[in-house]
């Protein structure tokens, strides 16, 4: 655990939520928290992405609530499967996910994550609405949908998948306005979140951001 987070680390436990659209820095921001803190991290959008994978694999309907649902049992996430970031499984992830039957059978599984002894940091779309809403800080990363875009094609070239930029871009926004428009748990900041604008800074300045905010909210 980092000296500077001595703060926070007297705490029981520390919740620490972080919500925002797609290729936003919300992952990044997260997992580096998780080490500053020394806490365990849950990135929510594999498991919509692994349902998604296993539906796609089977060969299922996405526009079918039943048999997404059905794709939710048994869930086996392999991290190192590249399909899981793939373009199709990103948008069948996110038709998905507004599925109410979907939802209510991941719940569970994050909740009690969020629940450890110890704190946890979560990543996703709701964690700060839904999933935690106890949580003791609330972040909510966002960035502009170009800035997201190119970021996003960086992360699919290093993993070997080249895309062209203007179809990154239009899935980023298709999947902007359909996270924020569902019924069911939309993508929208809790009211007592902290919005961290990521437009115009790297992977470090956005970390260093994230943890001055953190430990400002904590000290008011
Ligand atoms: O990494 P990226 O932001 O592109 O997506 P993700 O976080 O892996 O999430 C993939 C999709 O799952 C999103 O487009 C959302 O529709 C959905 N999702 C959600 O509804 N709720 C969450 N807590 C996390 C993801």
């Amino acid at each position: 655990m980092a000296e500077n987070s001595a703060s926070l680390a007297s705490r029981k436990a520390l919740l620490i939520a972080v919500d925002g659209p797609a290729a936003s820095g919300k992952g990044t921001i997260a997992r580096a928290l998780a080490r500053h803190y020394g806490l365990p991290h849950m990135d929510t959008g594999l498991l919509y992405r692994a349902v998604a994978l296993n539906l796609w694999r089977w060969g299922g309907d996405p526009g079918n609530e039943f048999e997404a649902l059905r794709a939710c049992h048994e869930l086996g996430i392999d991290h190192d499967d590249p399909e899981l970031r793939s373009e199709p499984v990103s948008q069948i992830a996110s038709a998905i996910s507004a599925y109410p039957a979907v939802r209510a059978a991941l719940l569970e599984r994050q909740q009690d994550f969020a629940g450890q002894p110890g704190g946890a940091v979560l990543d996703g779309r709701d964690i700060g609405t839904v999933i935690a809403p106890e949580a003791n800080v609330k972040l909510f990363v966002t960035a502009t949908p170009e800035v997201r875009a190119r970021r996003r094609m960086g992360e699919l070239m290093a993993r070997g998948m080249p895309a062209h930029l203007e179809d990154v871009l239009a899935d980023i926004r298709a999947r902007d306005a359909r996270d924020s428009q569902r019924d069911v748990a939309p993508l929208r900041a809790a009211d007592d979140a902290i919005l961290l604008d990521t437009t115009e800074l790297d992977i470090d300045g956005a970390i260093a951001e994230a943890i001055r905010l953190i430990e400002e909210r904590a000290a008011g």
